[in-house]
């Protein structure tokens, strides 16, 4: 049963936001872009292949985590909840949980009308009984969740490590939002990635197919096609990098030779070997775990993790 209550957004062209990130990232010292703007259609279609690839250990084992423990989340969590999803529902991952505990409704937040609309038609036929409730809108700021599912008890899903994406500051803002927006009695399911061997580590992102170099360059593409750039393709390659001092991998795009480019009028230049920073992926322990969730408001209860403890579901309470 899928019920619409925000009609997509007509996004102007060319995106004032991209602009202004792009413009400022590559203003910066060292340069740096947000990791959101990876996602235009033929980013999206690559970050879907990445997580097919033999390298890509955390959708595959998070995927697998919820197909297997059905059963203690039906007992930990309950039946009854309205399941507010942070991003689209995937079709691998969200019907695990959704078959398990026996949601009231389900309301996927996703700032991409088209492809949540797509997405929520999808899970509205394989759950019929089920109330969908789409919300397009960027959970990173104030949003208001549908009034079909005032009174219900919520259970925030955070699939996909996600939350390392952000810097921890960040993260634990983000939490905190999503503590005030579910509200008292809230749960919290979130995946999250465990620090691991460097070597593994590298390999998912810079996997011996070229889907994540791909992924990364795309954006020199984006920026090419979307703000007038003439960001030369050639002078360009993918980077991935462990810092271990901050716990995360890095993605970035190096530049092969002095570059000299336009980006919206405005030129910049690189030095060999300087770099845009694109994208980090913080990794956390069992205990950096519990304690980004603590200070964003949220209290462990539950977490389970695979056989090699590779990548972790942690269930939390408001
Ligand atoms: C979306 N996010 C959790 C992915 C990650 O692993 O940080 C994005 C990604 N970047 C390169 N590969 C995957």
């Amino acid at each position: 049963m899928l019920l619409t209550e925000n009609a997509p957004p007509s996004l102007p062209a060319p995106d004032p936001a991209f602009r202004r990130d792009i413009i400022e990232g590559l203003s910066r010292e060292p340069k740096a872009t947000p990791p959101i703007w990876f996602y235009d259609q033929r980013g999206s279609e690559l970050f879907e292949a990445i997580t097919d690839l033999p390298e890509y250990y955390p959708t595959r084992t998070e995927t697998a985590l919820l197909e297997r423990h059905g059963r203690d989340f039906a007992a930990a969590i309950g039946p009854g909840r309205a399941v507010v999803e942070f991003g689209a529902g995937s079709a691998r991952k969200t019907p695990h949980l959704l078959r398990a505990i026996d949601p009231a409704a389900y309301v996927p937040v996703d700032i991409s009308g088209d492809f949540l609309h797509a997405s929520s038609a999808q899970l509205a036929s394989a759950f019929p009984g089920l109330p969908v409730l789409p919300l397009v809108g960027d959970f990173n700021t104030d949003l208001a969740l549908p009034t079909a599912i005032d009174g219900l008890p919520r259970l925030g899903f955070f699939p996909g490590s996600t939350i390392g994406n952000m810097e921890p500051h960040a993260a634990v803002n983000l939490l905190r939002a999503m503590r005030r927006l579910l509200g008292e009695g809230a749960m919290l399911l979130i995946g999250m990635d465990r620090i691991k061997d460097r070597g593994r580590l590298v390999a998912a992102y810079d996997d011996a197919a070229g889907v994540t170099a791909a992924f990364n360059l795309n954006l020199i593409r984006r920026i090419n096609r979307e703000l007038d750039g003439d960001l030369p393709l050639d002078g360009f390659v993918h980077r991935a990098v462990w810092n271990d001092d901050k716990a995360r991998i890095e993605m970035h795009l190096e530049a092969v030779r002095p570059l000299h480019f336009h980006v919206a009028g405005q030129c910049f230049r690189m030095t060999e070997g300087e770099t845009i920073h694109t994208e980090s992926s913080h990794k956390y322990g069992p205990r950096d775990e519990r304690l980004l969730l603590r200070a964003g408001d949220w209290e462990p209860v539950r977490e389970w993790s695979d056989e090699e403890g590779l990548f972790s579901l942690v269930l939390a309470e408001a």
